[in-house]
This record gives structure tokens, sequence and C-alpha cells, in this order.
């Protein structure tokens, strides 16, 4: 399963990058708004740090509005994807980009019906929202196993894109399900990290070592 970064901000995409263990970037108005400069040098940014897939969404509502500003995203690097919502208008624009080779990714997807359209407009990715469902007491990875069924009964090509990941579980999950991939806020990756039997494990190794060392001077 591919792993995501989710987020807009260029030091923490650094960071998690230099590991060696992230496949892309998403980002959305939320996530860029909160970063200082223009936006378009820092989506340029973030596809020469990371050298992999960066979804940059669409702010326009109206087909014709989303097929320009996917242009001019798409125009930013080779690695970027547009992102539209599953909206008409959205899976209209989806259809079109894609067709000139673009590459899109359908977001803010709560259904499998939803993500059903996606897969028909020709989207690269698809965009469920895993955290936003478990906020209103409906299970989010049900939609995801919804959603990799069918993909996989009719051979879709489209990447299941899981979005909206709160926490670590959410990332187990979709790989146990064989979701494509798993995009996370850095929280979550630094989550996956941690196991207080690993730090002691070190402390004890350490300690055992020094002991040792001490013995013998
Ligand atoms: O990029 C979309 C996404 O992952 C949103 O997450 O936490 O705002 O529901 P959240």
């Amino acid at each position: 399963m591919k792993l995501f970064l989710d987020t807009g901000n260029l030091k923490d995409i650094e960071t998690f990058v230099s590991l060696g263990i992230i496949d892309g970037v998403t980002t959305n108005p939320s996530l860029l708004a909160k970063e200082p400069g223009d936006y378009r040098d820092n989506l340029r940014k973030i596809c020469r740090i990371v050298n992999g897939p960066v979804s940059g969404e669409v702010i326009a509502t109206d087909w014709a509005g989303m097929i320009r500003e996917g242009h001019e995203i798409a125009k930013i690097d080779a690695h970027m994807v547009v992102k539209v919502p599953l909206t008409r208008d959205g899976i209209r624009a989806c259809k079109a980009l894609a067709g000139e080779g673009i590459r899109v990714n359908v977001t803010l997807v709560f259904s499998a019906a939803q993500a059903l359209l996606a897969a028909k407009a020709g989207a690269t990715f698809v965009s469920p929202f895993v955290g936003r469902l478990d906020d209103i007491a409906t299970n989010g990875m049900d939609l995801i196993r919804e959603i990799v069924d069918i993909y996989d009964n009719y051979e879709f090509t489209t990447e299941v894109l899981v979005a909206s990941a709160r926490h670590p579980i959410h990332v187990v999950e979709a790989a146990r399900i064989g979701a494509d991939v798993c995009t996370c806020p850095p929280s979550v990756i630094d989550a996956m990290f941690n196991h207080p039997l690993t730090t002691l494990g070190i402390e004890r190794f350490l300690k055992d070592w020094e002991k040792a060392q001490a013995a013998r001077a």
C-alpha cells in the first residue's frame, strides 16, 4: 500500500520524505490555506521534494471552471494530480481531464455509489473520507471494503485512496482491506512509529550495554 502525506507543510513533507516511506502528497484548500506563500510555488516545491503524485484541488464549482483550474494545476509539474469534488460538474470535469491524459483524484466521496461514478469517469484516484464518516457514527472502513469489492469485480484501475485517516488503525485496516493508498496527516505517521515496548527495549539494551562496559573498565 502506498503511503501519502496529507499536508501542505513543506517542513513536515521534507522531514517525512527523508525517512523514505512517503510515496506522494495530498493537499486540499483547507491545508494549503494554512501555509504562507503562493500555493502554486508551494505545490511545485512539494513535487520536487516528494517526486511522486501530488494532489492539488480546484476551487471552482462549475465544470468549465474546474477544467480551467485543472489545466493550471496540471501545468505546475508533471507530478500534479487534479483533485475535483464528487459533484455532477466534478465528474464531468474528471471525464474531460482524464480524456486529455491528466490524472484526477475525485474527492469528498462518502458512498460506494459515488465511488462507482468516479471510476466510470476515469479517475486515477478516488478519495473516500473515512474519518468524517466515523464522525457521524458511520463506519468509514466499511465503505473502503465496499469500494475495493466493486472495483475488483470490474477491474477498474482507479486507485482507492483512503483519506481523512485519523489514527494508525485506519491505516492498518486500509492495508488489510487492500486499499491502494492511505493518506495521513503527519501526526498519524508519527503515531505509527510509537510503541512503548520499543522505547523500553532500547532503554534496556543501552542500560545492559553500559553496565557491561562499566564492569570491564
Ligand atoms: O485531504 C482530505 C482529508 O484527508 C481530510 O481529512 O481530517 O479534514 O477529515 P480531515
